[in-house]
Formats: structure tokens, sequence, C-alpha cells
């Protein structure tokens, strides 16, 4: 068998090595097209513009402190390709919905990675945070438009309980919190534990 495959080498050793380079040549091309692809479905330009109809979250996106993260780092979380592959491939049917524009307005993510694996990649939950004040001010429909102004103190908080910290805004992070909801998008909570 293995002689067999030596002569008949040795008679087509042309057309066998035009084979083998022809099928690299292939192979190299497929892996840098699939890679452009790759990355060119993960760039911020085609979340919010290409696929899906969202103009008013890619316009307050632009504007907002994760206006250099980009999207597929919350949406699909940072693991590794071998990971965010088959998440990814899971929503290919998202392609399908734009098309033929079976989807209702406002759109809702249904499936958001949680806090741990997006959020707190970037964000240290152990730190905390002192409160902030905010000040907003409203002007009241008078001729001199009298200026009101309101105070808020946030209370951010964060960090560790065992540091006698885990207060605050972030409380929820060193606590667990359930809840029951009544809707789908959750915005009846009758109970909280
Ligand atoms: C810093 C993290 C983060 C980034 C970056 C991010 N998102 Fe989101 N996105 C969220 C969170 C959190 C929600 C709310 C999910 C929920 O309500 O359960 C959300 C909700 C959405 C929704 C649902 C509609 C809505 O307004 O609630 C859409 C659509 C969306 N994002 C699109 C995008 C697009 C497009 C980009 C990039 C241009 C992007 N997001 C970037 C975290 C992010
Ligand atoms: C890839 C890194 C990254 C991820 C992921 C990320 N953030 Fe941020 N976030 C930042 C950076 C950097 C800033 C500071 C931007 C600035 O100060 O201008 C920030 C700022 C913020 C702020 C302060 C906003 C303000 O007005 O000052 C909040 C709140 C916040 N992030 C919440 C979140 C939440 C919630 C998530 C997850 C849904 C998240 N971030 C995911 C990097 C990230």
């Amino acid at each position: 068998m293995i002689r067999n495959a030596f002569q008949l080498f040795r008679q087509h050793w042309k057309l066998t090595l035009a084979t083998i380079i022809v099928l690299l040549i292939v192979g190299v091309l497929l892996v840098v097209v699939s890679a452009t692809v790759w990355e060119y479905t993960n760039s911020t330009e085609f979340c919010g513009t290409t696929c899906h109809t969202m103009p008013p979250e890619y316009a307050a996106y632009k504007q907002s402190p994760h206006a250099r993260v980009p999207c597929v780092d919350c949406h699909l979380g940072q693991e590794s390709f071998l990971e965010a592959f088959p998440r990814k491939a899971k929503e290919i049917r998202h392609v399908y919905y734009a098309l033929s524009k079976d989807y209702e307005i406002p759109i809702y993510v249904r499936s958001l990675r949680p806090a741990r694996e997006t959020c707190e990649r970037c964000h240290n939950p152990a730190k905390f945070s002192a409160d902030s004040l905010k000040k907003i001010v409203h002007y009241r429909p008078d001729p001199e438009n009298t200026p009101r102004e309101i105070f808020l103190t946030l209370k951010t908080g964060g960090g560790r309980r065992s540091e006698g910290l885990g207060r605050g805004i972030h409380w929820h992070i060193e606590s667990e919190v359930y809840y029951l909801s009544e809707d789908d998008l959750h915005q009846k909570i009758p109970y909280v534990k």
C-alpha cells in the first residue's frame, strides 16, 4: 500500500505537488477570511449599524463612559474564541429576525452575560468607592427662570464585607439577592429576599 502510494507519487509528483500547494493556499485563505468575518461581526460598527436596526442604542453608547468598550465585551463576554463562538453561533437567528423584520420595538436583551464575566472583568468589586455628590439644577417656569437645586449623595460603596464594607449601591455584590417577578421584563417584583 505504502509502496504503491510512493510509486504513484514518483509517477505524478508534479500533479501531487500542485494539488498540495493549491489545497494549502485554499486552507490559508479560508482561515484568513473566517478570521476577518469573525473580527468584523464583533466590531462596534457592525453591531450598532449593520446588523440590528438600533440607532438609539448606538447614539447613546457613543456618548457614554463605555464608548471605547466594544459591544461584544458586555453582550458576548470576554472569554476565549472557543467559548464565544458557539454562543454567537446560537444567536445567528437574529440575522433571520432582522431580515424578515420579525421583531418588536423596543428590542430587549434576553441573555446578557452575568456581571462576573463582563462588568467585573474591568470593575473590581473589592474596591470601595466613597460617596459622590450630584447637583441637579431645575429652572422654574417663571419670568426669572428661578433656579432650584437638588443635591443627591450617591453611596456607591462596594468593597469586602470582611473589611466592614460591602455596603451602599454595590451592596448586592457581597450579598445574595433573590426575587420573584410577575412579568417577562421583571417590572413587577412582589418579593425580594
Ligand atoms: C458596558 C457594557 C455594555 C456595552 C459596552 C454595550 N452594552 Fe448593550 N446593554 C448592556 C446592559 C447591561 C443592557 C441591559 C440589559 C437588561 O436590561 O437586562 C444592555 C442592553 C442593550 C440592548 C437592549 C435594549 C435596551 O436599550 O435595553 C441593546 C439593543 C443593546 N444593549 C445594544 C448594544 C450595542 C449595539 C452596543 C454597542 C454599540 C452595546 N449594547 C454596548 C451592556 C452593554
Ligand atoms: C472593558 C472594560 C469595561 C467593562 C466590561 C465595563 N466597564 Fe464600566 N467603565 C469602564 C471604564 C474604563 C470606565 C470609566 C470611564 C470614564 O471614567 O470616563 C467605566 C465607567 C463605568 C461607570 C461610571 C459611569 C460614569 O458616569 O462615570 C459605571 C456606573 C460603570 N462603568 C458600570 C459598568 C457596568 C454595570 C458594566 C457591565 C454591564 C460595565 N461597567 C462594564 C470599563 C468597563
